[in-house]
């Protein structure tokens, strides 16, 4: 499978902080704001990644990642010169997916949660035309908002309804199938001049292919497109972190216990920045995982 991270835009929101530096670059606590999303990708088991920015900053998310060799990954840029809307992502990414499954996932969306892994892998799994999540908010106004049956199977979507059906959210993670980029092709321009995620979503929802997967109250969604909500990430990412001495969104520590890079990999990329606590974090699960039995390694509930 294929994984894309859209990391465009503007961020209007956030200015001045992304008036010279894509906000997707800024530090959501002790690491960059992409390392969420992509770790996101990485749990789903997907090592062959498409980062979408600007183009004038894919240098630096090149910088940051390179070709992915080090974290065992592929991981290609595309340019997107102007935001033409998150469907736009099939168009630029149309040479990426190569009709194969795939998985969108936007820049300033944070997860976190228990068995978010398996729920990613299981997603994957019965991906049949497209998968979509619903997250119960407070304000789904804001949001893309599905409705529901009795039965939860998804009956509608609207974007930003005024007056919401449901407060089912869905944030801005996708699984879909290589159709996704003709049907993509196929889109006008919204009234307000982009490509609308939710008419894809739509399209395969009225030919019965979207799934729609409930994120529970055990799954935290946090996006991070405004200064009260980035702060407000980054204070969640340090509590959690405290708290229970693990790290949230650690790409390299993912990378291990995916089996992309083994536990020496992760050793030695932890004494590259071994003088910041994360890298000294990188040291010790390295450590730790090595001396773990086979048995105990296994992923699906990490
Ligand atoms: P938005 O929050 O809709 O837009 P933005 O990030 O530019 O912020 P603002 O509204 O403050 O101007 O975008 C959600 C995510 O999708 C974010 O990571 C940027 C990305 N995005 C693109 O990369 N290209 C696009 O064309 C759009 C619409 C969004």
């Amino acid at each position: 499978m294929k994984g894309i991270i859209l990391a465009g835009g503007n961020g209007t929101r956030l200015q001045p902080l992304s008036l010279v530096r894509s906000k997707q670059l800024a530090p959501v606590y002790d690491k960059p704001m992409i390392y969420y999303p992509l770790s996101m990708l990485m749990l789903a088991g997907i090592s062959d990644v498409l980062i979408i920015s600007r183009p004038a900053e894919l240098p630096l998310f090149h910088k940051l990642f390179g070709d992915g060799g080090r974290l065992g990954m592929s991981i290609v840029y595309a340019g997107q010169d102007e935001p033409r809307g998150i469907a736009d992502a099939f168009l630029v990414g149309a040479d990426h997916i190569q009709g194969e499954d795939n998985a969108l996932i936007l820049g300033d969306n944070l997860f976190h949660g228990a068995n978010l892994p398996s729920l990613l892998r299981r997603s994957a799994a019965r991906l049949n035309g497209c998968v979509l999540f619903g997250h119960q908010v407070a304000d789904p106004e804001q949001f893309g908002v599905a409705e529901v049956d009795e039965d939860g199977k998804l009956v509608a979507i609207e974007e930003k309804p005024a007056e919401p059906r449901s407060n089912l959210a869905i944030p801005g993670l996708y699984f879909f199938d290589g159709g996704v980029v003709d049907v993509a092709k196929r889109l006008a321009p919204s009234p307000r001049g982009e490509l609308e995620i939710t008419d894809v979503l739509r399209a395969y929802m009225d030919e019965g292919r979207a799934d729609l997967m409930w994120l529970g109250r055990g799954v935290t969604w946090l996006d991070t497109g405004t200064h009260e909500s980035l702060l407000e990430a980054g204070l969640f990412v340090r509590d959690v972190q405290r708290r229970q001495g693990t790290r949230i969104g650690c790409v390299e520590e993912i990378a291990m216990h995916m089996g992309f890079i083994s536990p020496d990999d992760c050793y030695r990329l932890g004494t590259e920045m071994a003088a910041s606590p994360y890298g000294r974090y990188l040291m010790d699960c390295a450590r730790f995982y090595k001396r773990l039995p086979a048995s105990a390694r296994a992923t699906e509930d990490w």
